[in-house]
């Protein structure tokens, strides 16, 4: 009876192996051209993504203006902390004084984001304003990175001296080259001699940025940015641009500027730590405007800020009075204005000119301005449509960006597209965090859409497993499926980013992430190589592809397949993306039909993705577990052909 089992599910396994798929791709016809935007990287600062994160500040709370002034700071010996210090809107800093002791200390000691990553023999520079209050002639700081772990005599990774010479208030800075790798160093301030010495503003960077910007941001991370080959950079959120209260909602204005004088805002993510005993979670703003402006120039997207509608996080507040007005919105609409300005504006503008002085005189050519992040309701399309008439009046050339709210369909969903539409929004925001079975089913989401309307822009998505929030590989192949539904539909879908794009593995809330990191290494997930293998084989125009006559969608009778095809005028090759989402072996044959009669294909490759582990994910440990893996293969006549083991996802380019 087994035995008889066994040969059944033999035969059943081979003839469904032997049964192939034959895919048509009309080549002869160029569908919709793909735009430059489709897709992308959106950027919030939640799970520690900006301070602590990609913004390659190591110091916490440098300016001592957390509500507790010295959290993330231990000090030691005698200080004081003051307020009126020499930044208007930092105010506070620390006066160090003398301990008057041979053998007690005057210091403070930084703990930095879940500790200090440092490398050995690679360089950080250590800056301070300080200056000396009590008119004697000169006094000595040492700075320390230490090994807060380590039993050694100093605990010492690096050290230097500064002489602090000046009355006034003066930055000075310092090379440190630690002699070990530790993720979890600590920075100290040791105050030499017998004087005091005040300090204000302590910071600590890599030299070696990415583009070696000063203010600068993490290289590894901004590099895995660069390696997506992203169009379109949705900045700086999410929730975080609404607020938990409009107070603390993503003010772009105080994100500009020397960044010693931004203020410091409190993260709207910060109360989803329940086993903290008091949030440390702020944004410096030391990654602002201008520094999103400038990675979207140099990482080739297309910038895309979102600013507030004036609706604080509605998530967070029911009631309308937590809201702005409508009435009121000007202030919120000039700060909309002036943003364009800031952007695009001549250096003979007012914002034009904060530019220019932050070391960008030319235009950063904006393109697209999104007005509220993920609103609700009849108050959003109030709220937008002033908006909408005076960015329309006084900047036509902007496209605006408007939301359908939290949900991938429903009332709300239903509610807001046709609002959008009436308000004509050039493009609408769709959100959708849901499980295997939406994503299985949505492979033909975007085939009936209105092609005369706003078009999409899919804001916010992953797949979250059910019970299983975190990378693993099957969430990674469904959404390889259903963007195959994005690209075949490229005359509507104008742009798609996945999301959240970063978590730190000591500092997250939410889960799954495009990038997971330490403070030292980075991990690119499978939804990571996904997205990638998206954006580098994105082509220019889409190719009908078909199979029995139908869009291939993982519709029943399809084998689970899911597949799309798109022409590469920059150097004239067909791709073909094709997700196996079934079991078993499933085999292709690709008719290339319309190719010239006498013409033959010449070259082709093959990029797989795949997994013998649904629940395997890629991590700090083993970063590489499930990478893509390329190769060549033969190609004849006008058609290919090929096996796709189960769960798998393949990328084809052929010549
Ligand atoms: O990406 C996390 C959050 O999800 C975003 O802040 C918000 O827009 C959505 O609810």
């Amino acid at each position: 009876m087994k035995r008889n089992l066994m040969i059944i599910s033999l035969l059943f396994c081979l003839s469904l192996h032997a049964q192939v798929n034959r895919l048509t791709v009309q080549v002869d016809k160029l569908g919709a051209p793909i735009q430059s935007t489709m897709y992308g990287i959106f950027f919030e600062d939640i799970n520690f993504a900006a301070d602590g994160g990609l913004y390659g500040e190591l110091v916490k709370n440098r300016s001592f203006e957390f509500p507790q002034t010295l959290q993330g700071w231990k000090a030691f010996g005698q200080w004081e902390v003051r307020t009126d210090g020499p930044f208007e809107r930092n105010p506070h800093y620390v006066r160090l004084k003398s301990a008057a002791h041979p053998h007690r200390h005057t210091g403070l000691e930084n703990e930095g984001f879940f500790g200090i990553g440092v490398k050995a023999g690679e360089t950080y520079r250590f800056s301070v304003w300080a200056r000396i209050p009590d008119g004697k002639e000169a006094g000595k700081i040492r700075v320390e990175l230490i090994n807060p772990k380590s039993m050694d005599e100093r605990q010492g990774l690096a050290s230097q001296e500064i002489t602090i010479d000046k009355q006034q208030w003066t930055k000075y800075q310092v090379e440190l080259t630690p002699t070990a790798t530790e993720p979890k160093a600590r920075l100290r301030i040791f105050l030499l001699g017998d004087m005091s010495v005040d300090v204000e503003h302590v910071s600590l960077f890599p030299v070696d940025t990415w583009q070696g910007h000063e203010n600068g941001l993490r290289k590894d991370l901004a590099q895995a940015l660069y390696d997506l080959h992203p169009g379109i950079f949705r900045f700086p959120g999410g929730c975080i641009v609404e607020g938990t209260d409009l107070d603390t909602r993503y003010n772009w204005k105080n994100s500009v500027g020397p960044v010693e004088n931004r203020p410091l805002n409190q993260n709207r993510w910060q109360y989803t730590f329940d086993y903290k005993f008091f949030p440390d979670y702020y944004q410096s703003y030391g990654l602002g405007f201008y520094e999103y402006f400038l990675l979207s120039e140099e990482i080739g997207a297309e910038p895309l800020p979102v600013i507030s509608v004036g609706l604080a996080c509605q998530f967070q507040n029911d009631d309308e009075s937590a809201h702005v007005p409508v009435a009121e919105l000007d202030p919120y609409i000039q700060d909309a204005l002036d943003l364009i300005e800031f952007a695009n504006g001549g250096t003979d503008t007012k914002w034009g000119r904060v530019r220019a002085d932050m070391g960008h005189p030319e235009p950063f050519h904006m393109k697209f301005l999104a007005i509220g992040n993920e609103q609700w309701g009849e108050t959003y399309p109030q709220h937008l449509e002033p908006f909408v008439k005076a960015i329309r009046k006084q900047h036509p050339e902007i496209k605006l960006v408007g939301s359908a709210g939290p949900n991938s369909e429903g009332e709300q969903f239903d509610y807001l597209w046709p609002e959008m539409k009436r308000l004509g929004a050039d493009l609408v925001d769709e959100h959708f965090y849901r499980n295997e079975k939406w994503f299985l089913s949505q492979g033909a989401r975007y085939d009936n859409y209105d092609r005369k309307g706003p078009k999409v822009f899919a804001g916010e998505y992953a797949c979250h497993g059910t019970g299983k929030k975190w990378n693993h590989y099957y969430a990674s192949l469904l959404e390889a499926a259903f963007m195959t539904g994005l690209e075949r539909n490229a005359d509507v879908v104008h742009m798609a980013t996945y999301a959240p794009l970063f978590a730190h593995v000591e500092g997250w809330q939410w889960r799954p992430d495009l990038i997971w990191f330490d403070n030292l290494e980075c991990v690119r997930t499978v939804s990571y190589y996904v997205q990638q293998l998206y954006g580098t084989h994105k082509g220019t125009n889409a190719l009908k592809l078909t199979m029995n006559g139908k869009n291939v969608t993982g519709a029943e009778g399809q084998n689970g397949l899911f597949a799309s095809a798109v022409y590469d005028a920059q150097n004239g090759s067909y791709i073909v993306k094709v997700a196996n989402t079934s079991d078993h072996y499933q085999s292709i044959d690709v008719q290339f039909a319309g190719m010239k009669k006498g013409t033959s294909l010449t070259s082709g490759s093959r990029i797989l993705l795949t997994s013998p582990d649904m629940d395997a994910e890629n991590t700090i440990e083993q970063p590489a577990l499930i990478v893509p893996q390329e190769q060549t293969i033969r190609v004849s006549g006008q058609s290919l052909s090929a096996d796709l083991p189960p769960y798998s996802f393949a990328v084809f380019q052929v010549k």
